[in-house]
């Protein structure tokens, strides 16, 4: 296995820093589990170990599909992140009379064992609560995470898409520290650079991931000046579009662990290169102004 750089989240659980997600595992006309290995495969040549699920994913079939490709020697190599909360009518869910939340405890422990059992694992290695739920009760969530923690069937728990203070809300109830921040950070959705989002996880001393860090694949297709600037880098530095748009998110001082979607396996092969553009502050600078469409002030 390649090293790559990992990023700590407590004493006994790191990530890679580049993160292999799973959303889109389910859109492709090959599913099997020697096609699910050769993904998985292509990231761990890479050192690319920690792999990104939600119980909602594929309507709630891409834990199964990834599930069916994990041998031991692959689960032995792999961080598992999975996520909850999220309920629509599909799959198991099919009855759900409209997309809603639900963070209660015995919605998050149902989600739980459901994920172990598709997976064909015995421990998630961190949880999510995928969307914030305006309805959370922190106390209940919060306990119920912390007995999963303890029950050994998680091994830490984060967050996606919540502000600060639906972060701080759910911690003040828990044991545990929360780990991470799944937000939706790229050239295209960068809000969370000055919104806060960010700045909040920054002071705190935790790394966010950034999903859909090639804008759901819009950013690679875009005939515009940011499309334009991000191949002048790339021609600059022998490598594609993809690898600019990582690098641009690598450089951050947050720390960012951005989350991959493709389903192609030379794209996958490629993630590493990332690490090799030279994202100075000028260029780092030039690419966000073209995000922008303006100036800095
Ligand atoms: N927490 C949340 O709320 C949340 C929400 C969304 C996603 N996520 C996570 O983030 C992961 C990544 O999201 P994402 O799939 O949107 O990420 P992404 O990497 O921004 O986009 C992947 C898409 O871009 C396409 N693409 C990649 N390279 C391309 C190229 N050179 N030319 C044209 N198309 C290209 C891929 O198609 P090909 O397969 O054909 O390469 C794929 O459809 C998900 O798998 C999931 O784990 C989390």
């Amino acid at each position: 296995m390649a090293s790559m750089e990992r990023i700590t989240l407590t004493p006994d659980l790191s990530l890679s820093r580049i993160v292999y997600g799973m959303w889109r595992l389910g859109d492709v006309d090959d599913t099997s589990p020697k096609a699910v290995q050769a993904k998985i495969e292509a990231c761990l040549e890479q050192g690319i170990t920690t792999m990104d699920q939600a119980d909602i994913y594929g309507g709630y079939m891409a834990e199964e599909i990834m599930g069916a490709g994990l041998t031991q020697d692959i689960r032995d190599q792999i961080e598992v992140v999975t996520k909850c909360d999220i309920l629509a009518p599909a799959g198991r869910h099919s009855d759900a009379p409209g997309k809603y939340y639900d963070t209660t405890r015995d919605h998050i422990v149902a989600s739980v064992d459901h994920s172990l059992r598709l997976m064909g694992i015995d421990k998630i290695d961190v949880l999510l609560i995928h969307r914030p739920d305006p309805l959370m009760d922190h106390h209940e969530t919060g306990a119920a995470l912390d007995a999963l923690v303890a029950s050994g069937k998680i091994g830490a728990v984060g967050v996606s898409n919540f502000k600060l203070h639906d972060w701080t809300l759910l911690e003040s109830a828990m044991a545990s520290k929360l780990v991470t921040n799944q937000l939706e950070v790229s050239l295209s959705t960068h809000d969370a650079l000055t919104n806060g989002d960010l700045a909040f996880l920054q002071e705190r001393g935790v790394a966010p991931m950034a999903w859909s860090p090639l804008g759901g694949g819009a950013l690679m297709t875009a005939d515009t000046d940011l499309g334009r600037a991000m191949d002048a880098v790339a021609g600059d530095n022998g490598v594609d579009r993809a690898a600019v748009a990582v690098a641009w998110l690598l450089a951050h001082p947050a720390s960012i662990m951005p989350v991959m979607g493709t389903n192609n396996i030379s794209r996958i092969k490629g993630f590493s290169d990332a690490f090799n553009v030279k994202m100075t502050r000028q260029t780092w600078f030039k690419l966000y102004e073209s995000a922008l469409g303006h100036e800095v002030a």
